[in-house]
């Protein structure tokens, strides 16, 4: 058992692990689609304003929590009062749901960087391949149990020689490599058969220009709610993530000047990362590739992308695929630590103890969710509409229902409970002045926990 709590080394290493974390397939696969989709951009106004009164509110409350108790998510409620120590539970079976599904889906670009190494990407890029690989048996397990073991080795390695190293090199990486392929992406000229002819730049146009003309009054309320559904996931709130990186953050740590930090590069790389694929897909794809999302998008018009740049294309495919694989590792890493750093702290076991616990667990629930392609494939029906396998649903379950539900109770704990002082005086303990104090408590106490519940409604359906 670890006898002294490990705390990050400084002010750096803790911005460059929660960026880690909040930047992963979110910020990929679907920032750059709801943009398009939304009307280019008054999506990316909304997103930012959001980033600065809601976004801030969520990620200031939780870093603080977690730097106040010194505990993870399973036992940091139950240390503010008593009484909401079930909350603490709740928060922590979050990240246990999202860590297999992270993997299977960590698998699948593992896969698709070596088939771009390799070679094959044209192969990749036909129609079919993506469903054929994924209802394999052998290959999606193999490139799962990969990905899954070099997140298990981060964790076991620690706090420092772990989490922290890790994302002091991969996080400049995947952002030098993000630069490098919006500026290319950005200079694409392509003629296709027909004989039309669209540039990288329009591309952008279609990003960032915003669409005026047909916004209608549920348009934009659309618009809001997929910018909130998305900041949610993106700044890996939630999921019991930054509580748990915030109880390593040192006492004398300007809190304030590290989640301006934070929310700003998660902002940076979300849009960067519409820079680097709207333009791309619109010169070779048009419209109709920019209305593709998730996997979709990463694993079928991405490839497609790529094969028709040509010679270069497999170049490009190589850094593209590093770069999300970086993104998804940092942030696979901070969904089990959650986990982990839980059972240290509520059952007083050793990291290793915890890890391999951990491990072994999302293993076999990760196996499950590969093989939900394979021998346990089935439709289910959501309630918001959307057909689903097993991946969806775990997905659903976390993501709609219970990401909302933990960040309302956390906002009533925090608001209306322990009230905000609690974590205002825990941010000013260093002698700071937080900044943004009053639009601070408005937030947590009225407006996150009402747009909350909307957003709530919305994804059960019943708005
Ligand atoms: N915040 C992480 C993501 O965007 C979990 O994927």
């Amino acid at each position: 058992m670890e006898k002294t709590r490990h705390s990050f080394t400084g002010s750096l290493g803790f911005v460059l692990a929660a960026a880690g974390s909040a930047v992963g397939l979110g910020n990929i696969w679907r920032f750059p689609y709801l943009a398009a989709k939304d009307g280019g951009g008054l999506f990316l106004v909304i997103y930012i304003i959001l980033a600065l009164t809601f976004g801030f509110a969520l990620l200031m409350t939780e870093v603080a929590i977690g730097r106040k108790t010194k505990q993870s998510p399973l036992t940091a409620y139950g240390k503010l009062h008593e009484k909401w120590k079930p909350l603490g539970i709740l928060s922590c079976v979050v990240p246990a749901i999202i860590l297999p599904y992270y993997c299977a889906i960590g698998g699948w670009v593992l896969k698709y960087l070596l088939v771009f190494i390799t070679g094959e990407g044209a192969a990749a890029a036909g129609d079919g391949y993506f469903s054929s690989f994924i209802s394999g048996t052998a290959q999606p397990i193999i490139m799962m149990l990969v990905f899954l073991a070099a997140t298990a080795f981060i964790v076991f390695r620690g706090v420092n020689k772990g989490i922290e190293s890790t994302s002091k090199i991969l996080m400049p990486i995947l952002f030098v490599l993000i630069i490098i392929i919006s500026i290319f992406s950005l200079t694409i000229t392509h003629t296709d058969d027909a004989g039309v002819t669209r540039t990288g730049m329009q591309g952008l146009g279609k990003l960032v220009i915003p669409d005026f003309a047909n916004i209608t009054f549920e348009s934009f309320v659309t618009t809001l709610l997929d910018a909130m559904g998305q900041l949610f996931f993106s700044l890996s709130v939630a999921m019991g993530i930054m509580i748990t990186y915030g109880s390593y953050v040192h006492d004398d740590a300007n809190l304030k000047t590290s989640i301006n930090r934070i929310e700003i590069f998660d902002t940076m790389v979300a849009i960067l990362a519409g820079v680097m694929i709207i333009p791309a897909v619109y010169a070779f794809d048009g419209k109709e590739g920019m209305a593709a999302s998730g996997p979709g998008l990463l694993f079928v018009t991405m490839p497609k992308v790529f094969t028709a740049m040509g010679g270069i294309g497999r170049f490009v495919g190589i850094l593209f695929f590093a770069m999300v694989l970086f993104a998804a590792l940092t942030s696979s890493v901070s969904i089990m630590e959650a986990v982990v750093s839980s059972f240290m702290d509520g059952f007083k076991v050793s990291r290793n103890k915890a890890t391999a616990i951990e491990t072994v667990v999302c293993l076999i629930a990760a196996l499950v969710v590969c093989l939900g392609y394979n021998v346990f494939y089935f439709e289910a029906k959501l309630p918001n509409g959307s057909v689903a396998q097993i991946l969806d649903i775990l997905d659903y379950i976390s993501n709609n229902l219970l990401m909302p539900i933990v960040a309302i109770l956390t906002c009533i704990l925090i608001g209306w409970v322990v009230k905000p002082k609690t974590v205002i005086e825990e941010v000013e303990r260093t002698g700071c002045k937080m900044g943004r104090k009053r639009l601070y408590i408005v937030m947590v106490k009225f407006i996150a926990p009402l747009m909350l519940a909307v957003l709530f409604l919305k994804s059960v359906g019943l708005f």
